[in-house]
């Protein structure tokens, strides 16, 4: 039988450290994942150096919150998963929530960031934000993985 009807689409997903802090709220967003259908492709606990965080956000160079950025997300271990769904990309986007707490908890109150998020910058996830991200950034978790050979392989078994 068919568990997905359109084609998978995968996107990369980062608990951060503010949250894996907390094991409550790790095994909250665990089930979150779970309970929204994706399909846990890969998982791992990483820790970044400053140059991992460095080089992740090197786009926002210069922006007022990059050191806090930066240093924040190399301060202690992270979940990173690669998960398959459809519409991955934007399924994941809309239940984070927006990006600034405030905002979460006014415009999306369900959101993860409304309910976990500390501050702007302990925002608790991260996600993708279109496909073209999503293939880069999975390469920068799980060099190891191929986005293309899954595609062919792996995604037709889960339709
Ligand atoms: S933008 O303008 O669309 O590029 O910005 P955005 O995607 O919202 O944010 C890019 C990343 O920077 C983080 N961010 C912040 N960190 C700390 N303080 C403030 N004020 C702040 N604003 C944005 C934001 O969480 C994004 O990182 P990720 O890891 O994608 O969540």
């Amino acid at each position: 039988t068919a568990r997905c009807a359109k084609a998978l689409q995968l996107t990369l997903a980062v608990i951060k450290p503010d949250a894996v802090a907390h094991p409550l709220v790790l095994e909250a967003l665990h089930e979150k994942i779970l309970e929204n259908n994706f399909i846990i492709v890969k998982a791992k606990e990483t820790v970044w150096r400053r140059q991992d965080s460095e080089r992740f956000y090197a786009e926002h160079k210069g922006r007022f919150f990059y050191q806090r950025l930066v240093e924040f997300m190399s301060s202690g271990p992270m979940w990173a998963y690669i998960l398959a769904r459809e519409e991955a990309v934007s399924h994941w986007r809309a239940m984070m929530g927006p990006t600034k707490v405030f905002r979460a908890r006014y415009d999306a109150p369900g959101s993860i960031r409304a309910r976990f998020g500390l501050t702007d910058t302990r925002n608790t996830t991260h996600g993708s934000d279109s496909e073209d991200s999503a293939w880069r950034e999975i390469a920068f978790f799980f060099p190891e993985f191929s986005v293309a050979e899954w595609m062919e392989r792996a995604e037709p078994a889960f339709r």
